[in-house]
This record gives structure tokens, C-alpha cells and sequence, in this order.
């Protein structure tokens, strides 16, 4: 394989990739989603395989462009990288994409643009023109812009009057917009702190504390008055945490058919619930406690009451406010789980919050753990799951593989120095807090089973 030189072999995995994502939607009587046109969901865009192929092809594809750009040119690109989040959050901010979808799908010049946000028409321009040339937004004539494939997602769930109406619920229904918008406000407004935090790392408990001047945890900060419409955005994010992931990821991960009805699940951290709805959803027989802090579980209550209103007045579901620092009430559950939430947190919060549960727990207890899984960018002979890539492809699939993982590594860095961990990292704080990692099952948030020591 390594007499093949590396940019043909990257060109043929693009090629080869490219023939399979073709051939399996004209299968279907699809054709393929042009980038130009709002994004419509296809039954394709969750076929495990195909995630797989459309992996191997940005893999390449980054690869065959870091190879064979002038290296200058690279760095002239990553190093302004902010700007990417700053328009992002700006357009969201000032609803630019809403207006334009409003506008029709000929797309809207941006003197139209700027009559209905009150931004300035040449601000307008250039903004988009930087990102319709990162292919966020399509400049269709001269200063005329409509959405694509990328920046529809950009658009909320309201129109732009009741967005105006009422801003505190502006990202209600749209947990993308919610994502890009947090990102643009907390993390942007910390990260500037990075470089000092990480030199000087016992001066703060990380770079939000310093850039928001609060001793307090972002979660609880975001329990203070005056950062409501941040809690709710957050919530509205954590909402989509529901549909972003195939369902079965955590059907399966919790193993519910090998459950006993009436056996007990609980979602620490659960925020409103969204797995503990899907897991409801696949295994009405069992219990379920979501638990969280007060804004979210009043959030929770909303939030089952309009997806499953018989499950709370039924007593199968129970929504609780526990601070899991404390001793976890609901002891010997059959299953305590918690989704994207030991990643929030440094070494000895992550082992209080597990050694809680350990604490609760029954001899048959498990604790399953969904968060992304840190993954060498080289190969790992000591991987329980090894994974073998095409030459000359990185050990992680580079931004193909674990570009968001590695991007929320860091923003959990910046908001609480917090971490995505390896197998081994996640397998030691397990053996410390009484907890023996029995699986990891790989996926687009890994899933990894602990049973009591
Ligand atoms: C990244 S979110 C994950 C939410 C949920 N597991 C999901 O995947 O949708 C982390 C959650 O931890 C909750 N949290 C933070 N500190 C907490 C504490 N001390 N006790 C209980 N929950 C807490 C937050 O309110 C938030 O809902």
C-alpha cells in the first residue's frame, strides 16, 4: 500500500466513497442533497454505513487539502479562525438566516436584509460574503443571499416577529441555532482567557470564571437571575440532544430488554430528559427519574407534558431535582446513566458525582456512561476496540472522525476544565470509584458499561 502515493490513495477513497453515497440514493430514487438547497432530512442520513463513508471522505478530502495547500495559505486560514464563530453568532444573534428563509427562496438582498434587523448593509455583506465563501450561505447574485444545505440549520423554530415578541424564548424548538448561539457567547467570550488559564491553571477554575468574574460553575451561574434566557437557551439545546443521536444508540446501550419491568432507570443529569423519553418511548415497562437542577426539571415538566403527558401522573416517570454532589436518593437502581455529563468535569468532580452512584448502588447495579470518546490521532494498539483507518488516513479520522470531539474537548476545557476522555482515562476513574468498565461501544457518543466492584 505505501508504494501508492498518499494523495492518490486519499483521491480514491474520495472516489470510491463518492460512487457508494451515489449509488445507494439513486437506490433509493434520491438524488444526492445539492448543497445549494435548505436541508431536508432523508432516511439516509442516519444509515449507519453510509455515516461511515461520508467519515472517510472528509477525512480525505481535509487531508488531500492540507497536503496540498501551501502550508502559509493553511495557517492564514486557522489562525483567524474566530471569525467563523463571531459571524456565526452574529447572524443567529441578529436572525439573518430566519429573515432570508422569510424572504424566499430566491434569497434576499442585503438592503432587505437590513431593514428588517436594522444592521448595516455593508456590515450584512461582508459578514455573509465570508460565510457564503466557507459555504454558509449562497451569494446568488451580487450581494443577494439565500440559505443552503448548511445555513437553513441556522434558522429558529418562530417567525421573526414572535423571535422579536419575545427574545427570552427566541431559541425555543431550535437546538442548532441554541448550539452556534452559546458557542458565540459563553465559550467565545471565555476563550480569549485560554492561553493565560492554561499557564497559570490555579488561578481560576477555568476560563469562564475568569472572563464572567464568578466563582460559581457555569450550570449554577446559569441558576442566577438576570441569565435566564441563557438557561433556556441551553435547555433548548439539550433538547435536541434527543434527535441528534439515532435513538437506539441508547436503547441498546442500556440494554432495556434485558430489564425486569418496573426495574429503575436514572438519568443523572438528565437536564429535561430526552434520552430518559426515548428510553420511555422503547421500554414503557420499566421507571424512569430524570434528575437535574430546579430550572431544568421545571423545564422537564413542560417538556413531558407535551411529549408523553400520561408518564409523570402515571408515577413511571418521576422528575426530580437532585444535586448529584449530594447522596443520590433513588438507591439500587437497576441502571444510572449519564449522557455528555462527566465530560463537565475535572478528575475529583467527576469521581464524587460516580462514587455518589457507587454509594446508591445494588450488587447488580450498572452505570452507563454516553460521552464522546477521546481518540488518538495516531493508531492505539491498546484500544479494547481498535480501529483499523485506510493509509494514509489519521488514526482518528481527523476533523472526519473527531473534529467535533475534539473541538468540544476544548470548550470543556474553557468552560469548567472539563475533558473528553480516553478508554483508559474513563476505565481509571471507574476502577477509583468503585466502578469495573465492562464495554465500550464506539459510535458517535460512545457508550461505556460499568458494573459494581
Ligand atoms: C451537558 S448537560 C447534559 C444533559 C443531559 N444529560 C442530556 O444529555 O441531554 C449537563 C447537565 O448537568 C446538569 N448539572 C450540572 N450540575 C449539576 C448538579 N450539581 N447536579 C445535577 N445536575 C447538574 C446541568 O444542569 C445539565 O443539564
Amino acid at each position: 500500500m505505501a508504494s501508492t502515493s498518499p494523495l492518490s490513495a486519499l483521491l480514491s477513497i474520495i472516489s470510491s466513497g463518492v460512487q457508494t453515497l451515489e449509488s445507494a440514493y439513486s437506490k433509493d430514487g434520491l438524488a444526492f442533497p445539492s448543497l445549494d438547497d435548505p436541508f431536508r432530512p432523508t432516511p439516509l442520513d442516519q444509515d449507519a454505513a453510509l455515516a461511515e463513508t461520508r467519515r472517510l471522505i472528509v477525512a480525505a478530502a481535509a487531508q488531500l487539502i492540507a497536503t496540498v495547500r501551501s502550508p502559509v495559505e493553511v495557517l492564514q486560514e486557522y489562525a483567524p479562525g474566530m471569525y467563523m464563530t463571531a459571524t456565526l453568532g452574529f447572524v443567529e444573534e441578529t436572525n439573518v438566516a430566519d429573515i432570508i428563509k422569510e424572504g424566499g427562496a430566491q434569497g434576499l438582498h442585503v438592503k432587505a436584509i437590513s431593514l428588517r434587523n436594522g444592521v448595516d448593509e455593508s456590515y450584512l455583506a461582508r459578514v455573509l460574503r465570508f460565510l457564503a465563501t466557507r459555504h454558509v450561505f449562497k451569494e446568488v447574485t451580487p450581494n443577494v443571499f439565500s440559505n443552503n444545505r448548511i445555513s437553513s440549520l441556522l434558522v429558529k423554530a418562530k417567525s421573526v416577529q414572535a423571535i422579536n415578541e419575545d427574545p427570552v424564548a427566541k431559541y425555543d424548538g431550535a437546538p442548532l441555532a441554541s448550539f452556534v448561539a452559546s458557542s458565540a457567547d459563553v465559550a467565545l467570550k471565555s476563550v480569549h482567557l485560554f492561553s493565560p488559564f492554561l499557564q497559570n491553571p490555579g488561578n481560576a477554575a477555568a476560563p469562564f470564571n475568569i472572563a464572567f468574574k464568578t466563582e460559581a460553575k457555569m450550570w449554577d451561574w446559569y441558576e442566577e437571575p438576570g441569565n435566564e434566557w441563557r438557561a433556556r437557551r441551553f435547555t433548548a439545546a439539550m433538547k435536541g440532544g434527543g434527535d441528534r443521536f439515532p435513538p437506539q444508540l441508547f436503547t441498546s446501550g442500556i440494554r432495556g430488554d434485558a430489564l425486569s419491568p418496573d426495574d429503575v432507570v436514572v438519568d443523572v443529569g438528565g437536564s429535561i430528559g430526552s434520552v430518559a423519553l426515548a428510553l420511555y418511548k422503547a421500554f414503557p415497562n420499566l421507571r424512569y427519574v430524570v434528575q437535574d437542577l430546579g430550572k431544568q426539571i421545571d423545564e422537564a415538566g413542560k417538556f413531558w407534558e407535551a411529549n408523553a403527558p400520561d408518564a409523570v401522573s402515571s408515577g413511571r416517570v418521576l422528575l426530580q431535582v437532585h444535586d448529584f454532589f449530594t447522596p443520590q436518593p433513588v438507591k439500587n437502581a437497576a441502571v444510572y446513566f449519564l449522557r455528555v455529563v462527566i465530560h463537565d468535569w475535572p478528575d475529583h468532580d467527576a469521581k464524587k458525582i460516580l462514587s455518589n452512584l457507587r454509594d446508591a448502588a445494588a450488587p447488580s447495579s450498572k452505570l452507563i456512561l454516553f460521552d464522546s470518546l477521546a481518540v488518538y490521532s495516531c493508531e492505539d494498539p491498546s484500544s479494547s476496540v481498535p480501529k483499523k483507518v485506510p493509509y494514509p488516513l489519521l488514526g482518528n479520522l481527523g476533523i472526519g472522525g473527531a473534529g467535533f470531539a475534539t473541538g468540544l474537548d476544548l470548550q470543556m476545557l474553557t468552560l469548567f476544565n472539563g475533558k473528553e476522555r480516553t478508554e483508559d482515562e474513563f476505565r481509571e476513574l471507574g476502577r477509583v470509584t468503585g466502578w469495573k468498565l465492562d464495554s465500550v461501544t464506539p459510535g458517535p457518543l460512545a457508550t461505556m458499561v460499568f458494573s459494581v466492584i
